[in-house]
């Protein structure tokens, strides 16, 4: 079945919001704020991380050291903030978060690591978008928090070290491989976030919910679980939608039945894809016989940018099993076809 670019299947939604999306707007960060975790007991999932961490925290306690510095890295949405402000308050020290597109003049990091106090937490989001400078004005600061600032210039040029009290920079990225490796060298401890398990979102949606003061049952919870991508962002973000939902449809629990029927309604569908997921996956299939293709012409023929289909959607279709990477380009699975109810390669 041949299906040009403009008929579309899976017409985009007249609201513009993507319920999938990982990034946040303020509204939503503040109350992603209120219902962040506090402290390990309280975070759900990635104990193989939960386990490393507590263990490095308990160590450099009994030192009396601040820890090793930290890059995290995976898919947007897992926590790589949260576990930073935890890591901080369990070792009784502030964190201050930043991101490298906004630590564009030499002075913007300067003026951050001066100001920190000994043990101090510097999160920077991103960290595989520093520039040039900054990244270099990091590296004796890792090394032996040391800052070397330049005086003038050309001839007249002086260089001046600055002690810094000893901190530790914990780095997230959702592109560990485009970090320079002398970056990537100074951290002790490099960890990787892993998507959710759907029961570890059910618990907690379960949680979210009893802080937004709304009744769920616990296939409720699973059915948005499911449709979640393995990320509590969007877990979270389903369920605030789903709440609307029952709210004007005057119900007061939300079943099993009700979040399916609401998120039906957001186009998110049981296995969590959006539009923009089958968008993808279906242009692969009809204009490119199923791939290989390079991510470059998926981008084209979608609309979409290479950077967003790669850091955003294409992680959790690998992850699902619906495209492989082969070394000519994407490939969408048969499990990807029978999803969308195709017939396999024409
Ligand atoms: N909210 C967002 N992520 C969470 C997690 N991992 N555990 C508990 N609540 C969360």
């Amino acid at each position: 079945m041949a299906i040009k670019r403009n008929q579309n299947p899976h017409p985009k939604p007249e609201k513009k919001e993507r319920l999938t999306n990982t990034k946040t707007n303020q509204d939503q960060d503040s109350l992603e704020e209120s219902i962040r975790p506090h402290s390990f007991d309280e975070y759900i999932g990635q104990k193989d991380l939960k386990d490393v961490l507590s263990i490095v925290i308990e160590a450099a306690k009994t030192r009396n050291e601040p820890m090793d510095h930290l890059l995290l890295y995976g898919p947007p949405g897992l926590g790589k903030t949260t576990i930073s402000l935890i890591l901080a308050s369990q070792m009784g020290v502030n964190c201050k978060i930043t991101a490298a597109p906004a630590l564009e003049r030499p002075r913007d990091i300067t003026g951050l690591l001066v100001n920190l106090k000994p043990g101090d937490i510097l999160f920077i989001d991103e960290i595989h978008r520093l520039n040039r400078l900054t990244e270099e004005l990091l590296y004796p600061a890792m090394e032996d928090y040391r800052l070397e600032i330049t005086i003038g210039k050309g001839q007249a040029a002086r260089t001046r070290s600055i002690s810094l009290p000893k901190f530790t920079l914990v780095g997230a990225t959702t592109k560990v491989g485009a970090l320079t490796s002398p970056l990537r060298d100074r951290f002790g401890l490099i960890q990787r976030l892993k998507f959710y398990e759907p029961q570890e979102l059910a618990l907690i949606i379960q949680r979210t919910a009893k802080l937004l003061n709304t009744s769920i049952t616990e296939e409720g919870s699973q059915e948005i679980g499911r449709r979640s991508r393995g990320t509590p962002r969007i877990a979270n973000r389903l369920l605030r939608r789903v709440r609307d939902y029952i709210q004007v449809k005057k119900f007061d629990t939300i079943t099993q039945e009700l979040a399916a029927e609401a998120l039906d309604i957001y186009q998110v569908d049981p296995q969590g894809l959006d539009w923009t997921d089958r968008l993808i996956l279906d242009t692969m299939m009809t204009q490119f016989n199923g791939g290989p293709v390079g991510l470059e012409a998926v981008a084209a023929a979608t609309g979409e940018d290479v950077k967003t289909i790669e850091e955003v959607y294409e992680p959790y279709l690998l992850q699902i099993g619906y495209l492989n990477r082969t070394p000519r380009g994407r490939v969408v699975t048969a499990s990807a076809y029978q999803h969308l109810g195709k017939t396999g390669l024409s």
